[in-house]
């Protein structure tokens, strides 16, 4: 393939007959008697394949965090260990209940957050540790886990990139006390915007449910037990997240064949790495990504807008969180030097479903042609 003609895109769904049919019939059929069926289905058919007891699902990841939060009640003078490189929600979600983010280093291979780096924020304020499956990836869970047991602590997955992950045998999302996912439109499985909170606490997840609909009893008609929220799913954006939930094996093998493609172009440039699967984990490569050696003169800036000269769009990872004035902490850079290597360095590349071998030649060409590998 030569110059496409329009731009190649980092995300976007596959929507079939199949997410059409649930939809048209959640417009037609879902109210009155029906209005909660495309939720219950939802429900039950994440928590079989994930294989977990409970499945809240909510408008956002986001709002899936903050009931985690809230259900485990972190609150003041309480201490949560968040990665420095992640999606800006794992430190909000802290914020919001008015406790503090403290802020790990990552593992420079798998870009997710370093069970010693872990071991060396624990204090006695510490009430829970909040591992990110980046980009798909899988982060060391049998380490933090270990140490989450030996301290004493609780484990929110920020499973959100990450549905069809699989970490030694066991899905992500599903190891922790509580998992959270997102469904927002970029994501491998897609409802618009949306979220689901997961556990297999009865405590944990009645708490969530009572927090998500404005505190109200479920179990007796509008009457108010706490201050709550407002992040209850709608039935219509269930239907499509239902569909993409049946296809998900089908959309996890095609991710993981377009990283194939990568890896076939990619392989052996020294100037940058990619995804690393270590040896038991089955990620689901939402996004193929690629990170800046150290010693390439070339900058992410440029190399970003090189490729977009040649119709490719990509996304930068995450800047680490320190480097914002609100969560600045002028010492980060010395203390998570591989957070700050990766967030400033990574670059997800094109990783849409639809896209084709075709496609991704082209990318791996221009990349070739640009690091002059
Ligand atoms: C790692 C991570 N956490 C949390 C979220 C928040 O999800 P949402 O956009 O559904 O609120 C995202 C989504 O972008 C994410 O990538």
């Amino acid at each position: 393939m030569d110059r496409p003609d329009r731009m190649i895109l980092t995300a976007g769904p596959s929507i079939t007959k199949l997410e059409e049919g649930y939809v048209l019939d959640a417009v037609r059929h879902g109210w009155n008697w029906h209005w909660s069926d495309y939720l219950e289905r939802f429900e039950k058919k994440l928590a079989e394949y994930l294989g977990v007891k409970h499945v809240l699902p909510v408008s956002h990841g986001t709002g899936a965090l903050h009931l985690a939060m809230l259900a485990l009640n972190i609150g003041p003078g309480d201490e949560v260990i968040i990665p420095d490189t992640t999606y800006i929600a794992c430190a909000n979600v802290v914020k919001y209940v008015g406790a503090t983010p403290v802020f790990a280093d990552v593992d420079r291979a798998t870009w997710c957050l370093d069970p010693d780096s872990v071991e060396r924020n624990i204090t006695r304020r510490t009430r829970a540790i909040l591992p990110v499956w980046m980009y798909g990836n899988a982060p060391d869970m049998d380490g933090i886990m270990e140490i989450a047991q030996r301290h004493g602590l609780f484990v929110v997955e920020d499973s959100c990139p990450a549905l069809g992950t699989i970490y030694k045998g066991k899905k992500a999302g599903a190891i922790g006390d509580i998992g959270v996912f997102s469904f927002q439109g970029a994501k491998i499985a897609v409802m618009g915007e949306g979220g689901a909170f997961i556990t297999n606490s009865d405590e944990f997840y009645e708490r969530a449910q009572l927090l998500c609909k404005g505190g109200m009893d479920p179990s007796r008609q509008f009457w108010v037990k706490d201050v709550g929220y407002m992040y209850k799913l709608s039935n219509l954006q269930a239907a499509l997240a239902l569909a993409q939930i049946e296809r998900i094996e089908e959309l996890v093998a095609r991710k993981r064949q377009i990283f194939g493609w990568y890896q076939e172009q990619l392989s052996g440039i020294s100037a940058i790495s990619i995804n690393r699967e270590p040896h038991g984990v089955r990620s689901n490569m939402w996004m193929s990504s690629v990170v800046l050696a150290e010693d390439v003169p070339a900058s992410r800036d440029w190399f970003r807008t090189e490729l977009k000269n040649r119709l490719i769009d990509t996304r930068p990872f995450f800047f680490p969180i320190t480097m914002f004035p609100i969560y600045s902490n002028p010492r980060a850079s010395g203390l998570n030097p591989n957070s700050y290597f990766v967030g400033l360095q990574g670059v997800n590349l094109p990783s849409g479903v639809e896209r084709t071998k075709e496609e991704i030649d082209y990318i791996g060409r221009q990349i070739r042609e640009l690091l002059k590998a």
